[in-house]
């Protein structure tokens, strides 16, 4: 694998979600059937807020809750396939495992399933199930310091690399 990480310096909220939405956009010019990405960082690092942004990229609209307490918020992506001038359609999951506490929740929670299947997921706190959650493609992991986050976007399987590729450019063009 040729790319396995970049760092990011992101000044305030909003580059935070420009880095989502790059990352995003670049998912939409090289779409595999199914993205792992998790997102790593404390409480208030960011990680919700990169999420948010990842899916009003792919035009979901209206609210889009944060699933620390429903475990996980499913939506329906359907945005136009520039290469097959068709519509590009897929289930992008949002979760977060923080209160997750012993490896019986994530058997009894179905969600196996969810990840491992066709569809983007989105995952706030893999080391709840840490050896249990599948190898992401992407993990990004937020540092805070005041408004800035340092951010690290690690690719860990060819489709990772992909799209890590394509950020910087993306990132530029703006
Ligand atoms: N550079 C930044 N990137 C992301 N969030 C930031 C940044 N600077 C300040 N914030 C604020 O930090 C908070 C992050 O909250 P949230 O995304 O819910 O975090 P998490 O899901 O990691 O607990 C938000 O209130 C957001 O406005
Ligand atoms: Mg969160």
């Amino acid at each position: 694998m040729p790319l396995a990480a970049l760092d990011f310096q992101l000044a305030d909220e909003s580059a935070t979600c420009a880095l989502a939405q790059a990352l995003a956009l670049a998912w939409t010019q090289h779409p595999a059937p199914r993205l792992l990405i998790t997102l790593e960082g404390d409480l208030g690092a960011g990680k919700t807020t990169f999420a948010r942004a990842f899916l009003r990229a792919l035009g979901v609209q209206g609210r889009i809750k944060s699933p620390s307490f429903s475990l996980v918020e499913e939506y329906t992506i359907d945005i136009p396939d520039l290469q097959f001038k068709g519509t590009l359609r897929t289930t992008a999951y949002h979760i977060d495992l923080y209160r997750f506490s012993d490896p019986q929740e994530w058997e009894d929670s179905g969600l196996r399933d969810v990840v491992g299947g066709p569809g983007i997921s989105l995952v706030e706190w893999p080391q709840r199930a840490l050896g249990l959650l599948p190898a992401a493609d992407l993990t990004v992991h937020l540092e805070p310091a005041a408004e800035r986050r340092h951010c690290i976007v690690q690719a860990a399987t060819e489709v990772g690399s992909t799209l890590l590729h394509a950020l910087p450019e993306r990132l530029e063009s703006g």
